[in-house]
This record gives structure tokens, C-alpha cells and sequence, in this order.
């Protein structure tokens, strides 16, 4: 059974990372969507706010479930019993980043694989930060994300 995890903080989630989730529910048996309960960066959702948005975005993957979690994600991963970490890739600007993360994760567990999964180009320069930005000063989201999270991010304004 190739089980993998898709982690982030998904604050929101945007239709990049919905294109990416598909797409890893087509490679893998089983997704497990990991919306991290501690980064760096501060929220504007909830957990359970973001877990809610991206669970009703999912309801077709039948083999894609959606859960939070704390502490470090390697750990995590190895808990979940999977064999690899899914991560999107827009542009070569996400590199240097993920390099690093993917080569500290595999560091801390050989065992466990990160895949770079590139979504369709048309989501290459959407971002959850540019989207709560745009919609905080009004702009329209509507093609960047799904509809319960445009609705939300025009209630947070
Ligand atoms: O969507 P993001 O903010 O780019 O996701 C980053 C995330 C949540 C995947 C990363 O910060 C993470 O893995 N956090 C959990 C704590 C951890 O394991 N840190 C060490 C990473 S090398």
C-alpha cells in the first residue's frame, strides 16, 4: 500500500493545492492531507477552519482523508506508516526551500521520501499569502480558490 502525506499549513487551501492533491491521489493508494497546528507563519484560520475547507474540496477522492497534526512532520509520517511526503512545486523560486526541507526531513528519516508534484502552470504564481492579501483589499479570489474559502476570506475582511 503506497501511503503518502501532503503537508501544510493550507491557510487557506488554493486550487494549486487542490491540483496537486488530485494528482497525488492518482499516484498514490492513500493520501493523508496534514494541516500543520504549529509554523512559523501566524493564521488567519482556525485548524479546524482549514481542515473543514479543504474536506468538503475532497469529497470525490476516495481515497484522500484530511487531519491535523502537531510536532515534527517526519514523526508524524512514520506514525501514519507512510512512504513519502508530497510537496508542490510552482516555480523554481519554491526550490532552495523545499531543498533544504526534503534533505533535513530525509536527515531525520531515511525512510520516508519527499516527491515534488508540479501543479498545472495556470496556478504557478498563486500563493495562500498573495490570496488573504488580494482579499483582505477587496479583490477578487474566485479563480485562485475554492468557493467555501472565497466566502471565508470575504467574512475574515
Ligand atoms: O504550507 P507550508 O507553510 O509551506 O508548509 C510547511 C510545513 C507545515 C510542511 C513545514 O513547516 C513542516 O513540516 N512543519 C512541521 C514541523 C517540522 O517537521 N519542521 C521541520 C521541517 S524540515
Amino acid at each position: 500500500m503506497k501511503h503518502c502525506i501532503y503537508p501544510g499549513s493550507f491557510d487557506p487551501v488554493t486550487n494549486g493545492h487542490l491540483d496537486v492533491l488530485e494528482r497525488a491521489s492518482r499516484l498514490f493508494d492513500r493520501v493523508t492531507v496534514a494541516v500543520a497546528l504549529s509554523t512559523t507563519k501566524t493564521a488567519l484560520f482556525s485548524a479546524e477552519q482549514r481542515v473543514g475547507f479543504i474536506r468538503a474540496n475532497v469529497t470525490k477522492l476516495a481515497n484522500v482523508e484530511v487531519v491535523s497534526f502537531d510536532g515534527l512532520l517526519v514523526e508524524f509520517a512514520r506514525k501514519q506508516k507512510a512512504n513519502a511526503i508530497i510537496r508542490g512545486l510552482r516555480a523554481l523560486s519554491d526550490f532552495e526551500f523545499e531543498f533544504n526541507m526534503a534533505l533535513m526531513n530525509r536527515h531525520l528519516e531515511p525512510k520516508v521520501e519527499t516527491i515534488f508534484v508540479m501543479p498545472n502552470e495556470a496556478y504557478s504564481y498563486t500563493s495562500s499569502t498573495l490570496v488573504k492579501q488580494i482579499a483582505k483589499l477587496g479583490g477578487d479570489v474566485n479563480h485562485f480558490v475554492p468557493a467555501n474559502v472565497a466566502r471565508a476570506l470575504k467574512a475574515a475582511k
